[in-house]
């Protein structure tokens, strides 16, 4: 779908659970934030969602997301039902730490690419940011995708004072497994809604500390993509810069929540509903409706922050 601004809208992100196995300290304040919804929707469900939002709205790419993907009970159907519908881009975001036992089934049922918070390499820092999990989990999660033919970036969301000095180190653990790393900046978001300034490392700041060790070169990326990316001997990196250079004009993004409602900004927690149109037999217009009212929350510019808890809408 082209919205108002000319931006195409063709990016579906399922969260498929708001369930998590980690509790991020940027992300929430407990484990027990993260409750999986009562009405979240079962496989089938999903994917006729999916099928709608494929043959009637324009969604071309998919990418998996919670909470934490691998604790929905029906990952591998939801996988190979959206590849039976003709996606071919069909990406996941995750914490790893389920992965390994996983990725192969994942592959075999049309998974083609992963994306895997990390946000320290250092065990005991790992477990400090995250409350929950275990950093070796994630690592050989990330060995099993690569093993079985993956594609697999990195994502760390980089904190002062808590993993910043971790940034040249990540991108060294990047550069030796041929993964591509990605720095986030943080968003105010949920927890950290309205209070994140202190705590931001800005684009410029982790270019410098990079380059301080490395020739660093820009490189292109995708029109509509969400990260700068930058070459360094021996591989490539990218940085979101949420703050420094927002991305929201070329945004492509809508999302999907687990209990089947739209999210079409970040900075907007409005949600819009689109389960009811399971019971129709011919929904085309009532989504056309919907998805359209839900992108007209877009920013034209930049996030402004949001009480959005992440684990809602999975980034
Ligand atoms: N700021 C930036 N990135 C975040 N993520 C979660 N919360 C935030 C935040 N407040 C990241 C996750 C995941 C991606 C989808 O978004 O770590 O990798």
């Amino acid at each position: 779908m082209i919205d108002l601004h000319g931006r195409n809208i063709n990016k579906l992100r399922i969260s498929l659970t708001e369930v998590c196995n980690m509790a991020c300290t940027y992300c929430v304040s407990s484990l027990s934030d993260h409750q999986r919804l009562p009405d979240e929707l079962k496989a089938e469900q999903m994917l006729s969602l999916v099928r709608m939002l494929k043959e009637h709205a324009g969604i071309e790419k998919v990418r998996l997301t919670g909470g934490e993907p691998l604790l929905y009970p029906n990952l591998i159907p939801i996988v190979s039902g959206i590849r039976e519908m003709g996606i071919k881009s069909i990406g996941m975001t995750t914490n790893g730490q389920l992965l390994a036992r996983k990725a192969k089934a994942l592959v075999d049922a049309g998974l083609k690419n992963v994306n895997l918070s990390l946000d320290s390499l250092d065990p005991v820092n790992f477990k400090r940011m995250g409350r929950v999990g275990k950093l070796h989990k994630t690592l050989e999660g990330i060995e099993a995708c690569l093993k079985y033919g993956l594609s697999v970036k990195v994502n760390m969301v980089v904190i002062k004072g808590e993993n910043d000095d971790e940034i040249v180190k990540m991108l060294e653990y990047g550069v030796a497994h041929g993964v591509e790393v990605r720095y986030l900046e943080l968003m105010g978001m949920g927890p950290l809604h309205n209070n994140d300034e202190d705590l931001l490392v800005s684009m410029e700041e982790m270019l410098e500390r990079i380059s301080t060790k490395y020739d660093v070169q820009p490189v292109s990326a995708e029109a509509d993509s969400t990260s700068q990316r930058y070459w360094v001997p021996g591989g490539y990196f990218g940085i979101i810069p949420n703050n420094s250079a927002p991305f929201c004009s070329t945004c492509s993004r809508l999302r999907l929540t687990s209990n089947g409602q739209l999210i079409g900004c970040l900075s907007n927690p409005e949600a819009i509903s689109v389960r009811h149109l399971l019971e129709h037999d011919d929904p085309a217009d009532a989504l056309q409706k919907l998805v359209k009212k839900s992108v007209s929350y877009k920013q034209d510019v930049a996030f402004t922050g949001s009480s959005l808890v992440m684990s809602r809408v999975g980034g």
